[in-house]
């Protein structure tokens, strides 16, 4: 089976690249500049030169905030070159495994108290950012296109590589004095390499569909902030404020834990705990 692997040199494709390698697995990864998803023409002829069995689709436009002002960028990417992916895919017969995000449910407090163990994967989308709804559009592409697809939605990604809020938390933590961090939006962080094991394993069981990928347990960011201090033994005052105190260009979901019994089901396993994740990726990051 081999696998080409876009978007190299971000997060989650580093984490993939370290897996292959790690299995001996058989692949290649492109970056954007070798394979922009966006060029049609560049996409096809990396699948006549490279004869992939499966895409791993680590591309895409992830600025949240910047999405807001940079609508027409996050939607070519996210959507308009995913569904030219999954046409490609469709033709040669191609599977196509694609991340997606927490970010496209509504998110509404009150959904904590109806889901308490997180969004299924078949309750209706409906995002409440621009970078959240060209998400969800790339879902639909892939989906209306009809080729082989597994939609893997992860949330709150952390991993050794790239930016995400346990490196800057622990950058932040050591510059400053006093930190402020939103404790009114819960949700699951998730870590790169489980998702791309747990990836795999469904690859290998011939899983195809939308499935959702993270960690057990619940959180916000300010106790996982506390968690990260605690376990890094960085000394800092951390402020828990509410949302509206700390605004950002894009609105956020204040509820967007992914409920994974599906996921447990076919892998024949529990999701690690958040707590777990975490200590092993301050390991590796420390060690
Ligand atoms: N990060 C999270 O918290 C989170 C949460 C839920 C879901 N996800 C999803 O998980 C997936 C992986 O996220 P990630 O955190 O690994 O993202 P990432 O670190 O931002 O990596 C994305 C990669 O895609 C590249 N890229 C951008 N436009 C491209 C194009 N037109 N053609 C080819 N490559 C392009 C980026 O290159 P440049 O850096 O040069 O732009 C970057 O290397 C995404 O689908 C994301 O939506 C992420």
């Amino acid at each position: 089976m081999k696998l080409l692997i876009t978007g190299a040199g971000g997060q989650l494709s580093n984490e993939w690249e370290k897996y292959a390698k790690e299995k001996s697995l058989e692949y290649v990864a492109l970056g954007i500049e070798e394979l922009d998803i966006s060029n049609s023409e560049q996409v096809s002829d990396s699948l006549n030169t490279h004869s992939p069995d499966v895409i791993i689709n680590c591309a895409a436009y992830t600025l949240v905030d910047k999405a807001e002002e940079e609508a027409k960028i996050a939607d070519l990417i996210n959507h308009e070159a995913v569904k030219d992916l999954a046409t490609q895919c469709k033709r040669q017969g191609i599977k196509l495994v694609h991340y997606s995000t927490d970010y496209v449910f509504p998110g509404k407090k009150e959904d904590q108290v109806r889901f308490p163990n997180g969004y299924p994967e078949q309750y209706k989308t409906g995002p409440v950012n621009v970078y959240g709804a060209t998400k969800r559009d790339g879902e639909k592409a892939i989906i209306d296109s009809g080729c082989d697809h597994l939609i893997l939605r992860i949330s709150w990604l952390c991993g050794a590589y790239g930016n995400n809020f346990v490196k800057t938390m622990m950058r932040l933590g050591t510059q400053r004095d006093e930190l402020m961090v939103v404790n009114d939006q819960f949700g699951s962080p998730t870590f790169a390499d489980n998702v791309v094991d747990w990836s795999y394993k469904l690859l290998q069981k011939e899983v195809l569909g939308t499935i959702h990928l993270s960690s057990s347990g619940i959180t916000n960011w300010y106790e996982f902030s506390t968690s990260i201090f605690e376990l890094t033994k960085i000394s800092v005052k951390v402020t828990p404020v509410d949302s509206t105190s700390y605004k950002t260009i894009a609105r956020r979901p204040s509820y967007s834990k992914l409920d994974t019994t599906k996921a447990e089901q076919l892998l024949g396993e529990p999701m690690i705990h958040w707590k777990e994740g975490l200590k092993n990726l301050i390991k590796e990051l420390t060690t």
